[in-house]
């Protein structure tokens, strides 16, 4: 089959471009950059430009894969290419839903306003662009020859936010011989939240054989909800694949950790994929028991937590900085305990 896969120089639409190779597929990308698989042919251009995108005159595609943000990419590229190719997969989110808080919602559930505009910068924009993606391509190619992939959070090697391998690198720690940076690992207090990481070559290889197959319709893609502390466990195992202990654990309360401006989800000072908001806990339990019966398959947590721990040099940063740094989590932690062994007197 002959793909074209709008992106490719990214994260998971370069696994999608390299699976879709390695199954045998003539592969196009088109994007700004030029860092796609060996194998793939590249298209560089830049989707903001009004112009119509430079693909080769009279080329068709079976398939295009698309892993945009913004809506006026999709609304062009649905317009040149209606005519152009067979099917349309388009990669979208669980950000679209205008609850977040329903845990096991399927793919009936309400969304949010599409976003008018072509193009957004505000964050809080992203899950409306996405609505409104996704209404260009079913508009364009119609129920029966698209393919929308609501992903879950996904995890996995190569992962550019550091959540997938902050944790099992930290309970890997124990041994790096510093008693800083190998001492206990600090961890919210989140019995009840769910977590879900969809690996990414487990999303890139169904989304392949789904346009193999010619699937059609809306998903959820996300990976099987555990929750929190189940997470940390296969965290603690997925390390003992990089070392031979791993560190203990210290629980502290959320309120105590957010009053210590310990952030939540990803980035800096963040104890990644913690989330504190109930009215979030939907966002990592959705069903996507439609995509399982349509052939997605996903591999044990342990594996892909594993992977991506072993993606990294034990000493190197965590991708975007995630986590808390090795000297703030023993601070926090010689707090806790200190408090912990000398409670305050009660009052007379
Ligand atoms: N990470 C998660 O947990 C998560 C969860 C749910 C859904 N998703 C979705 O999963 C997908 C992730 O895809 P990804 O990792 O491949 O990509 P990405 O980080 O979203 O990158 C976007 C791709 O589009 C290209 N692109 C961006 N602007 C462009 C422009 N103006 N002209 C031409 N090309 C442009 C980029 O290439 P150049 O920069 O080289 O141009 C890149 O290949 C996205 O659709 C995201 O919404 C992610």
């Amino acid at each position: 089959m002959r793909f074209l896969v709008l992106g490719g120089t990214a994260w998971l639409g370069h696994r999608i471009a390299a699976t879709a190779l390695e199954r045998g597929h003539d592969v196009t990308c088109l994007a700004r950059g030029s860092a796609v698989p060996d194998g793939a042919e590249l298209v560089v251009a830049d989707r903001d430009d009004p112009r119509e995108l430079p693909l080769p005159a009279g080329a068709h595609w079976d398939v295009v894969v698309d892993v945009a943000r913004q809506p006026g990419h999709v609304r062009r590229a649905v317009r040149e290419l209606r005519s152009r190719s067979g099917r349309y997969v388009f990669v979208s989110t669980g950000n679209v839903y205008a609850s977040q808080s329903d845990e096991g919602a399927d793919e009936t559930a309400k969304l949010l306003p599409a976003l008018v505009a072509d193009s957004f910068t505000d964050p809080d924009h992203y899950g409306p662009a996405k609505v409104a993606c996704e209404s260009a391509v079913l508009a364009a190619f119609g129920s029966g020859r698209s393919l929308i992939a609501r992903a879950g959070l996904i995890g996995g090697p190569g992962d550019p936010t550091g959540r997938t391998d902050y944790w099992p690198r930290r309970f890997a720690r124990e041994t790096a011989g510093d008693s800083i940076s190998g001492g206990p690992v600090l961890v919210p207090d989140a019995p009840d939240l769910p977590t879900a990481l969809i690996d990414v070559r487990d999303l890139a290889d169904w989304l392949v054989r789904a346009a193999e197959a010619g699937t059609a319709g809306v998903f959820n893609a996300g990976g099987t909800p555990v929750p929190f502390p189940a997470h940390l466990d296969a965290a603690r195992a997925a390390a003992r694949a990089v070392t031979r202990s791993t560190a203990p654990t210290v629980v502290a309360a959320e309120r105590w950790l957010l009053d210590r401006g310990v952030s939540e989800w990803a980035g800096p000072r963040s104890l990644p994929l913690w989330v504190s908001d109930r009215s979030w806990y939907g966002m990592n339990a959705r069903s996507s028991a439609a995509a399982r019966a349509a052939g997605l398959t996903v591999r044990p947590l342990e594996d892909t937590l594993r992977d991506a721990a072993l993606a990294h040099e034990s000493d190197s940063p965590f991708p975007g900085g995630a986590g808390l740094a090795p000297a703030h989590e023993h601070d926090l932690v010689v707090e806790l305990e200190t408090a912990r062994e000398s409670p305050p007197a009660a009052p007379q």
